[in-house]
């Protein structure tokens, strides 16, 4: 466990155990004949869980990314979200939309993103997030699938940031308070 590294939240074992479970509901779920899965990843967080939950998904599915940025360098929400790079599709009409998400604090992204995707034409729009801080909630979502519900604490790790730092380590840990400090 590195230096900045307060405690592990979750472990890479139960990361794995988690993306095999949120797997076999999405094979249960869109393995309807004609349906046309697209794994959107939201950038950059769940880079990692898109990488390993689209692994493990038996039906076919395609993949897009989508940018957004809502969060500046800092651990609270800017409370806007911005479209940094969109998705380009002229088949959105035919396309089931599954966002896959890092994280949901406020709920404002996913909200912001369902709607936006389903005003541009996608034929369904569903969510997955890894973790989800349902005590955090500034708009009312749910997701329709949740990997973990954790407790307010913000969490770097396996995709997630802190400035850009820590996105690479295997497991989702808290960080100690005084690395906020010396930004
Ligand atoms: P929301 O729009 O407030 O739900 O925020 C979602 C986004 O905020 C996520 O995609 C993350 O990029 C970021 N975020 C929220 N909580 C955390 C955290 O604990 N660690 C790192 N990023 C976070
Ligand atoms: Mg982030």
């Amino acid at each position: 466990m590195i230096n900045d590294i307060e405690k592990i939240l979750v472990s890479e074992e139960e990361i794995d155990s988690i993306v095999r479970r949120i797997a076999a509901l999405i094979d249960r779920d869109y393995s309807v004949p004609g349906s046309k899965l697209v794994l959107l990843c939201i950038l950059k967080g769940s880079v990692v869980f898109m990488g390993d939950l689209m692994k493990r998904i038996k039906v076919p599915v395609e993949i897009d990314f989508m940018r957004v940025s809502s969060y500046g360098g800092s651990t609270v929400s800017g409370g806007r979200v911005n479209i940094v790079m969109d998705i380009f599709r002229k088949d959105l009409d035919k396309c089931d939309i599954l966002i896959i998400e890092d994280i949901i604090d406020s709920g404002r992204t996913l909200s912001y993103l369902v709607d936006y995707l389903r005003l541009k034409g996608a034929k369904s729009v569903r969510t997955c997030t890894l973790l989800d801080k349902p005590s955090r909630r500034q708009v009312d979502f749910s997701a329709d699938y949740v990997g973990k519900i954790i407790p307010d604490e913000f969490v770097v790790g396996y995709g997630l940031d802190y400035d850009e730092r820590y996105r690479a380590l295997p497991y989702v840990g808290v960080l100690k308070p005084e690395v906020y400090g010396k930004n």
